[in-house]
């Protein structure tokens, strides 16, 4: 499928996550690769580490791991334009060795129970039913192994006017994505976690700021500057492109333009969202 250019009638009927792995954008989560590397370091990986990343997307997440923390990384997802792009970034990447993608669903996860030291997801359990989704990630962990999430918030108490616009945003989302999509508040997430059977489960409430770290982290995970203009120069081209073309295209960023002014950008609303990094154990018995 990514082998040739794609006709626009192709792109169209690409759903959303196929379409932006099309376009090669390298994440969706907020707190990028500073977040990957927090949330790596609360899992407690190591090189010795097998990691699962539900839901990886084009693996950009999960080949930065593989070469910064040196563990295996196993992704799945659902859309498989993102896996085949995940192979050709680990291959790239020379990281064959350090990565397996595969199609996947997170609801029936094609693994053995007990197989995995940690399993992540990062912005993919927020639009999953997570009474499903996390019993299954319990499920393939090993004993004493790790969930560990980074996934959107949102304050349990929100002026009703500026609630009213975050759920707008969270519908915004669900249309674009075709996936149910609403925010949980911390408390929430902590709990679904703990519903699912794990211990010392703990909700960190973080801010998404932009950092200059994070820029030299993509930078670097970029290959150095001028890998990071030609892919940001790309990207441009790509869009403005698709843009100009479709209307459907156009419709699509005009929504999640939208979305992500009242989620991340309005001060008045921004104010109630965040990220959390959460994590949980299975018990050893
Ligand atoms: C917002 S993207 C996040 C991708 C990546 N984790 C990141 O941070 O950039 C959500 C991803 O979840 C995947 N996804 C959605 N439902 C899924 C499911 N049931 N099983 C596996 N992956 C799923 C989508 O295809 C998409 O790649």
């Amino acid at each position: 499928m990514s082998g040739h250019p794609l006709s626009i009638q192709e792109i169209e009927a690409l759903g959303y996550y196929d379409f932006m792995s099309y376009l090669e954008v390298p994440y969706f989560h907020i707190g990028g690769l500073v977040s990957t590397e927090k949330l790596a370091e609360l899992c407690r990986l190591d090189r010795n580490k097998k990691v699962l990343m539900v839901g990886c997307g084009t693996g950009f997440s999960a080949c930065y791991l593989a070469k910064k923390v040196g563990c295996l990384v196993v992704g799945v997802d659902i859309a498989e334009l993102s896996i085949e792009k995940a192979k050709e970034r680990a291959k790239k990447e020379g990281l064959e060795e350090k990565t397996d993608f595969r199609i996947g669903d997170a609801y029936a996860l094609p693994f053995e129970a007990g197989t995995f030291d940690a399993v992540i997801t990062e912005f993919v359990s927020q639009f999953l039913d997570r009474d499903r989704a996390f019993r299954e990630f319990a499920r393939v962990l090993k004993p004493g192994g790790c969930v560990g999430i980074n996934e959107m918030y949102r304050e349990k108490e929100i002026p009703p006017r500026h609630a009213e616009k975050i759920t707008h945003a969270e519908n915004i989302f669900g249309e674009i994505t075709g996936l149910p999509f609403t925010l949980q508040t911390p408390e929430e997430w902590k709990k679904e976690l703990e519903e699912a059977g794990l211990v010392n489960v703990r909700s960190r409430k973080c801010r998404p700021t932009p950092s200059l770290e994070e820029t030299k982290k993509l930078i670097g995970a970029m290959g150095g500057t001028l890998g990071f203009a030609r892919y940001f120069a790309g990207l441009m081209v790509k869009m403005i492109k698709y843009t100009l073309i479709s209307k459907k295209v156009r419709y699509r960023f005009r929504q999640l333009g939208e979305g992500k002014k009242i989620l991340l950008r309005k001060k008045s609303t921004a104010k109630y969202v965040g990220y959390v990094l959460a994590t949980g154990t299975k018990p050893e018995k």
